[in-house]
């Protein structure tokens, strides 16, 4: 591929095991046409020889800020570069570039560009877990720098878990995204899509609710996905939650609520990802005062509430793609193919909500992606971001093959 030619890419590279996969990354970016510069931590040289990436790159490898040539050279690479990539990226460069922190000549560089930023990162999943690093990722999101894996898998030591490195060749095919070069502005520009996120609360009185365990964390990875592929994004959401530069953002809290403002921002929405657990029954009456012990348990009667999925399914607009879930905990492959026919979706992302390390509050999920056209596509044990980019990619194959229909018809 040449879709790179005339890009300047700087890349970071971390002190983390992973540092030898960016080699691979560099022959890949070089390989792509892209001048690449490479920046390597003190610690990443631990890792890897200098010799290895002047001999692959564009230019000899940079570690210092104190440069004999460039007096600057954090502010020339980051001026100069169409895109500062870091990969590896460990805790510590996050860390820093998320707190604005400019310590080594790559912290500086990423803080002195205004230039697309790719961070992946890659450590043990107690790390990757850490709250610290879960604040600095959703900061880094929020300020629309791209956040690429990581992935679960084997990881240094002998361990498994969420916190390896994204394959090479998935970070090249980001860079091309995110500088929308080579023919992509992002394989999703121009499409709207809308996603729910979170569990719905249904009242019981001014203080407590029927609400699940959903954390929205999947529905914000399907808004990550669909923005930094060009898509123009709307969530619906219960949970408040960094989103992606540019999404537009509808807080709601009850199933009424968020079929109302689903249901609107659908009529005009090329794909709709219902990821949100929705609340299936409601209380009938929901006090306007808190209920006090001291007048016995109350006998709360429910009702059902819409089912926003199959109201959406019956009124779907031509072309437009519909996503579901199913939150199951047995017979996960007969129930999903009940709900994609029963709710007329063209999707069924389907997972064990019980199995570990997936489904609620997890950071990773494994699904079994169901399509209407009967195939069913297995996602084994990965981040959400990449359970969602597996979905995606699946919605735009389908989107592209519709529209080859309809060209030779
Ligand atoms: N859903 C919806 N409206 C509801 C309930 C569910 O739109 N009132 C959507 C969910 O967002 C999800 C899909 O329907 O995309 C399946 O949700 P799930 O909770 O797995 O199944 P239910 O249809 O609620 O059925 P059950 O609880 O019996 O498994």
């Amino acid at each position: 591929m040449t879709a790179l030619a005339g890009k300047r890419i700087v890349l970071g590279v971390s002190g983390g095991i992973a540092a030898y996969k960016a080699v691979e990354v560099c022959r890949r970016l070089v390989e792509g046409g892209a001048h690449v510069v490479p920046v390597l931590t003190r610690g990443a040289t631990r890792f890897v020889g200098r010799t290895t990436f002047d001999a692959l790159a564009s230019e000899p490898v940079r570690t210092s800020l104190f440069d004999e040539d460039d007096p600057i050279p954090h502010t020339t690479l980051g001026q100069t570069a169409d895109c500062v990539i870091v990969a590896p990226a460990t805790a510590r460069v996050i860390g820093a570039y998320a707190a604005g922190i400019s310590s080594d000549l790559l912290t500086a560089t990423l803080i002195a560009t205004r230039a697309p930023v790719v961070i992946c990162p890659a450590m043990h999943t107690e790390m990757w877990e850490h709250p610290a690093v879960i604040d600095n990722i959703a900061t880094l999101v929020q300020r629309g720098v791209h956040i690429v894996g990581p992935e679960s898998g084997r990881l240094a030591g002998g361990d498994e878990g969420a916190g390896r490195l994204s394959s090479p060749a998935d970070i090249a095919a980001a860079v091309v995204r995110v500088l929308g070069v080579g023919g992509h502005r992002g394989d999703m520009a121009e499409l709207s899509v809308v996603v729910t996120a979170g569990g719905t609360r249904e009242p019981i009185d001014p203080v407590r609710f029927i609400g699940n365990r959903s954390s929205g964390k999947q529905g914000y990875a399907f808004a990550d996905e669909a923005a930094s592929r060009g898509a123009k994004v709307t969530i619906v959401t219960t949970v408040d939650r960094p989103a992606p530069r540019g999404a537009t953002v509808e807080m709601v809290d009850t199933a009424e609520e968020m079929a109302a403002a689903t249901a609107r921002a659908a009529s005009a929405a090329d794909v709709v990802v219902m990821a949100a657990a929705v609340a299936d029954f409601r209380p009938v009456d929901s006090a306007e005062v808190k209920l006090k012990k001291r007048d016995g348990v109350p006998a709360i009667q429910l009702e059902p509430t819409v089912d926003i999925l199959a109201s959406l399914g019956a009124t779907k607009t031509a072309g437009q793609i519909l996503v579901g879930f199913a939150a199951e905990t047995c017979d996960v492959a007969g129930n999903a193919a009940a709900k994609l026919n029963g709710k007329s979706a063209d999707y069924i992302v389907a997972n064990d909500v019980s199995a570990d390390n997936a489904g609620f509050a997890h950071d990773t999920n494994e699904v079994l992606v169901l399509a209407s056209d009967g195939r069913v596509h297995p996602v084994g044990l990965r981040s959400k971001r990449q359970v969602a980019k597996a979905v995606l990619d699946l919605v735009v194959a389908d989107r592209r093959a519709r529209a080859d229909i309809q060209e030779n018809s």
